[in-house]
């Protein structure tokens, strides 16, 4: 796992941003995992500036969103397919038939949750998986104790998380308590992942993933088993880090290790 910690949001995202075109770069019809929330819009902002001025395409990319909120219509304003296609899709060139997301209203769950399955494994795989994080750890909508090996799936969302999401709704009553989430074990399945954090928020859901022990409990921390997964922070979300100078360290020393 690679630890890179960012003065602040801004370089956090276009770090992330980077990585993403670097995949693009070498792989033109990548298919990429998308998440939501307030932590990668200005990873989204910085992709969106690099199509517009930089010509970054993604005229051949598929996209596979993470999870939806159960019973919002995509065209409800805290739908995730709404803030997608707010926030990225409608500011760059993927086109519409290359997006996936999961449906939250759909009449069956566990014939869709295979379905999307199935449709990730027909394209491939996923070749790189942006993640965000949330206070409790929880990568995608992959609640405390979810198995480390689910799959996409139905679940119910944590208080902590009803509570943290609460601020995009008018009443704390209006949160869905329902999700589809990809599992943990589907995100494991991408090539690549890629997770920012921002804020002292989530400082401690930080410290839990990179230096505590591999647990359902916080469900990040099953990153630690995946061969290649970037965690991007800003200075905020690495205070509860304690091997922090060893992480600045070996980006330090990165340009000069031997390739080969
Ligand atoms: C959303 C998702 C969630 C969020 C997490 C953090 O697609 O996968 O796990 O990444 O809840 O949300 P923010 O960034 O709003 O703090």
């Amino acid at each position: 796992m690679e630890v890179i910690i960012h003065r602040d949001y801004q370089s956090m995202s276009k770090a992330a941003a980077l990585l993403v075109a670097e995949v693009l770069n070498t792989k033109p019809n990548a298919v990429l995992g998308m998440a939501t929330g307030s932590t990668p819009l200005g990873l989204y902002q910085e992709l969106v500036r690099l199509h517009k001025e930089q010509q970054l395409d993604f005229s051949r990319v598929t996209t596979f969103n993470l999870d939806e909120y159960v019973g919002l219509p995509a065209r409800h304003p805290q739908s995730y397919h709404y803030f997608m296609h707010e926030h990225f899709f409608q500011h760059v060139n993927i086109p519409p038939q290359n997006i996936n997301i999961p449906s939250g209203t759909t009449s069956n769950y566990p014939a869709f949750c295979q379905w999307y399955e199935n449709r990730i494994a027909e394209f491939g795989g996923i070749d790189l998986q942006i993640l965000g994080i949330g206070s409790d750890g929880h990568i995608a909508f992959n609640e405390p104790t979810s198995s480390l090996s689910s799959r996409t799936r139905l679940k119910t969302l944590s208080k902590q998380t009803i509570d943290d999401n609460a601020r995009f709704f008018d009443r704390r009553e209006d949160v869905p308590v329902y999700a589809i989430t990809m599992g943990v074990g589907t995100i494991l399945d991408a090539k690549k992942l890629v997770l920012v954090a921002s804020g002292k928020g989530k400082a401690r859901a930080i410290a839990q993933t990179i230096e505590g022990p591999v647990t359902s409990m916080v469900t990040a921390s099953a990153l630690q088993l995946h061969r290649d997964a970037t965690i991007i922070t800003d200075e905020e979300a690495a205070t509860g880090l304690k091997m922090r100078d060893y992480y600045e360290f070996i980006y330090a020393a990165k340009p000069a290790a031997p390739k080969s």
